[in-house]
């Protein structure tokens, strides 16, 4: 057994930033940080556009309070404003911090970060690294990391979490280079797994984003929130789905319709293209459901919007968004200084997760926590952006909780001891969920099972919903998990053997997209990102709460969390 004061899982921008912390506040403690890729190759690397820190280097009329505001309008008024406060508060400290410890932002003339506009924030306050600003970010963490004594598990698979009579022990590892199972055991456990991007058949996420920690908190009895509140962001690029920054619209960039009209006008008329991107997202699937979408040898009817970057210059869109321009280049053959890009939502980002306090800790239901575990990033739902995120809050979510989520872990793990637990009981139940895995010789390849459900997540859980769609869907949903007992593996070997993490990870992803999908079936109303066909309108008197979904094998049951409302009233949101 691997002994360590703490383990974090996951090695993105919230996981790194918190071990940083600790290992700052307690030098000598001994951290471990596990990651099923590389840190560097962590989803966060893939984040683009900016992050939103009330800096006043372009807008002096700035303030947190306005971040603070548009955060809570952009929710639709389900943040908790207690973490939106924090959020909006520490956002400069931590990007200065940031900065201090070698990250390359991009500047203004007279050297000074510089901040750009971004969808729903009133005021140009996004900071950035040209359209990289994950990959400046998360290479000067982990070059950090690396020179702490954290130690790193990298390419190490966790399987499971180890939590017993309410108290977080451990975890039960896999390592890909040769198969080996560990049970690793920490006096406080951290979870910073990212998003679950791959539930959909078309997303903005690498291939690592499986929801592999959501699964794991779920089926150890405990409850995920708000997961019915998944973001499209507006500008996938088509086909793949890969993400076209917002900052190329910040930049000012325009959507356009088959008709070459700005079609935001009529959805938006105050930010246009820079509304937030639940009300963008929609307006591009109400265009392309009205034929206005545009097929790919330029005639009407078709599946995606043009966004339109040619009277930007060619100057402009090399030194701000160069990152975009080359991947229209490179995956779909499109110089866009000179030809109008193809996009359509794609899932990016999940609102909800693993329902923690400002400290990081883990809910174990509305009232009491968790001992020993903790959470933050995507992983988590602190509930900074409610029912649909702004841009460019995410990195700082990260980076501020992942933070505080650090120095609380810090606080309090001088005083704990190793727990006990039973090694053996967790590696023989490991090696068994494998050998049955290896051991099953039915007729579905993952691929198969996992296309299908992708297919039924996205056309039953998408942009709009209603009730009878969802119902569908989740038949159809367990119909597909039923013949997860009938996947056969052709790789029998134990090394590098990424087919049986890929059969783990379904497994995950299976769990995660039907809390989804029951928990868009409980909220009766259109909040944010979860739309409502059949109960359009937002319904403050039966729904301002968040939900808490319990996955158990005989079914989900849901129960609910007041919303923490202490700034500002709800209020009918337009833009
Ligand atoms: O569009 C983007 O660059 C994404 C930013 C974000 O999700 O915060």
């Amino acid at each position: 057994m691997l002994d360590h004061d703490v383990i974090i899982v996951g090695g993105g921008l919230a996981g790194s930033r918190a071990a940083l912390e600790i290992a700052g506040l307690l030098p000598g403690i001994n951290v471990g940080l596990i990651a099923k890729t590389h840190p560097i190759r962590s989803h966060s690397v893939a984040a683009q556009g900016g992050i939103a820190a009330t800096l006043k280097n372009v807008d002096t009329q700035d303030s947190w309070e306005s971040h603070a505001f548009d955060t809570v309008k952009g929710s639709d008024y389900l943040a908790d404003q207690d973490a939106v406060a924090i959020l909006t508060q520490e956002a400069p400290e931590v990007v200065f911090d940031l900065e201090h410890r070698g990250v390359l932002f991009s500047r203004l003339p007279d050297g000074r970060i510089a901040q750009r506009a971004f969808g729903g924030h009133s005021h140009n306050r996004t900071c950035y690294a040209a359209d990289k600003t994950g990959h400046a970010i998360l290479h000067e963490l982990i070059s950090n990391l690396m020179a702490c004594g954290v130690t790193i598990y990298d390419e190490w698979y966790v399987m499971r979490l180890i939590l017993e009579d309410n108290q977080a022990k451990g975890v039960v590892m896999y390592h890909l280079l040769d198969g080996k199972v560990e049970v690793v055991r920490a006096k406080s456990v951290m979870f910073a797994t990212g998003g679950y991007g791959r539930v959909f058949n078309t997303t903005s996420n690498d291939y690592a984003s499986t929801g592999d920690g959501l699964a794991m908190t779920a089926r150890a009895g405990l409850p995920l929130e708000d997961m019915e509140f998944v973001q499209f962001h507006p500008t996938g690029l088509y086909p793949v789905g890969v993400l076209i920054s917002e900052a190329v619209r910040g930049e000012g960039a325009y959507l356009i319709n088959s008709d070459g009209n700005r079609f935001m006008h009529h959805y938006a008329p105050s930010r246009m293209e820079l509304a937030p991107r639940d009300i963008t997202s929609r307006a591009i699937a109400i265009e392309i459901g009205k034929g206005r979408g545009i097929f790919p040898n330029g005639s009407p009817g078709g599946p995606f919007v043009y966004l339109d970057l040619r009277h930007m210059g060619r100057e402009k869109i090399m030194s701000r968004i160069p990152f975009c321009w080359e991947e229209a280049h490179r995956l779909v053959g499109i110089d866009a200084s000179i030809q109008p890009i193809p996009v359509r939502p794609t899932v990016h980002y999940s609102m909800g997760g693993i329902p923690v306090n400002t400290h990081g800790q883990v809910r174990r239901n509305s009232q009491e926590l968790v001992d020993g575990f903790f959470a933050a990033g995507e992983a988590a739902c602190v509930s900074v952006h409610g029912a649909n995120r702004l841009g460019s809050n995410s990195l700082l979510e990260c980076v501020v909780f992942g933070r505080r989520t650090g120095t609380a872990i810090a606080s309090s793990v001088i005083t704990r001891k190793l727990p006990d637990l039973d090694e053996a009981h967790y590696l023989k139940e490991a090696h068994h969920q494998i050998q049955s895995l290896l051991d099953q010789r039915g007729q579905y390849r993952i691929a198969e099972i996992r296309q299908a459900y992708q297919d039924c997540m996205t056309s039953f859980c998408g942009v709009f919903r209603s009730s009878a769609l969802m119902e569908e869907g989740l038949m159809q949903l367990r119909q597909i998990q039923s013949r997860y007992g009938q996947i056969r593996l052709d790789d029998q070997g134990s090394c590098w053997n990424t087919e049986l993490i890929e059969a783990l990870e379904l497994q995950n992803l299976m769990v995660v997209g039907e809390l989804i999908l029951f928990s868009a079936l409980n909220r009766k109303e259109s909040r944010g990102s979860h739309a409502r066909e059949d109960f359009p309108e937002r319904d403050d008197n039966n729904f301002l709460h968040h939900t808490l979904a319990f996955y158990s094998s005989a079914g989900i049951e849901i129960s609910l969390m007041p919303v923490v409302i202490s700034m500002f009233h709800p209020q009918a949101r337009q833009y």
